[in-house]
């Protein structure tokens, strides 16, 4: 059997039908906004969002990055949970691009709430401290195991912001997880939020591409500020064709990654060698062994079987389902998991 990869969903190949789907893209110079693809790609994002611009970033980093530039001024703070992407994994992109700080909320997987937003503002007449002016959400959390928010803390935490003046990003980077595992509106996220992020690159199943969305005050600068990050692509509706087929077609099927990661979920808690299995409520599952020494051996127990799945550190092990692990890879990753003696 092939390798098993469950790494990350980032992993994906472009199925049959989306490299039909790329072949037979129409396209355009998009650095002059003339490669209709990305035009429709773009507009077919913000209509589903009810949101009034998009634009089509290479990665979600860089959308991510153009966010904070787009809502912020040097020296000023950002508000996000501990885990955040943005400022985890992004190369300290925050401070390299956009000269803000970032103030961190010690949530829950991930998440913040309302209430803690507001404990972390700074007073804006106090020119001691950095002035707040962002709050950034991610939804699904990636380091909190696929975790989604309850809208209904999401609309508090808007109500904070707007009381604050501050701006809302959401990193929307697995918000389609979101999105089917709660049976939400996409339309609720677009009325909450100043701009989102929604990668096409992790579940979706594309090769690249995250498209920025939000309202077109926000949003009049994103085309410099994405040329300024080196992000201008030219003949890109490739990319965006490939976007618009995983709109079309891998949304609906992401359950089917939501169910073999509880599988997983439920075998693992059933396994002596696990300490604890962190609540699966999309496609991440997150846990840890009784015994951390056995880390190397339990990681080389899955290689003997062409099986890779990551380790976080500390402790932290990390399995992601995705569009190209089969039903058949799945029933082989479960009897090895059982067959592990440690
Ligand atoms: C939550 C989250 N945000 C943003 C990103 C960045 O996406 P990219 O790798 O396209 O830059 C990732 C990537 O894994 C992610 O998990």
């Amino acid at each position: 059997m092939k390798e098993i990869d469950l790494r990350s969903d980032t992993v994906t190949k472009p199925t049959k039908g989306m490299m039909e789907a790329i072949i037979n893209a129409e396209v355009g110079d998009d650095v002059y906004k003339e490669d209709p693809t990305v035009n429709r790609l773009e507009q077919k994002l913000a209509d589903m969002f009810g949101m009034e611009e998009a634009l089509f970033f290479p990665t979600g980093s860089m959308a991510n990055q153009a966010a904070i530039k787009l809502h912020t001024q040097p020296a000023d703070q950002l508000i996000c949970d501990k885990w955040a992407h943005v400022y985890n994994y992004e190369g300290g992109g925050a401070s390299f691009n956009s000269g803000v700080s970032c103030k961190l909320v010690d949530g829950d997987r991930g998440m913040i709430t309302a209430a803690q937003v507001e404990e972390n503002i700074n007073p804006p007449d106090f020119y001691h401290s950095p002035l707040t002016t962002l709050v950034c959400l991610e939804n699904t959390t990636n380091k909190g195991g696929g975790a989604c928010y309850d809208f209904e803390e999401i609309k508090k935490i808007r109500q904070v912001c707007d009381q604050h003046d501050l701006a809302l990003h959401l990193d929307g980077a697995r918000l389609f997880n979101a999105l089917v595992a709660k049976k939400e509106d996409p339309k609720d996220y677009g009325k909450v939020f100043d701009t989102i992020s929604v990668c096409l690159s992790k579940g979706l199943g594309t090769p690249l591409g995250t498209v920025l969305i939000g309202n077109s005050k926000i949003m009049k600068n994103a085309m410099r500020v994405r040329k300024v990050l080196g992000g201008g692509m030219r003949q890109i509706g490739f990319m965006a064709a490939a976007g618009i087929y995983a709109l079309e077609n891998h949304v609906e099927r992401l359950a089917e990654d939501h169910k073999r990661a509880s599988a997983i979920g439920k075998t693992l808690r059933e396994q002596s060698y696990v300490a604890e299995v962190e609540p699966v409520e999309t496609n991440i599952v997150i846990f840890y062994l009784k015994d951390p020494a056995n880390e190397a051996a339990f990681m080389e127990e899955l290689k003997k079987e062409n099986i890779r799945i990551s380790n976080m550190g500390q402790g932290k092990l990390r399995v992601v389902t995705h569009l190209d692990y089969s039903e058949e890879m799945h029933q082989k990753f479960l009897e090895v998991l059982k067959g592990i003696k440690l």
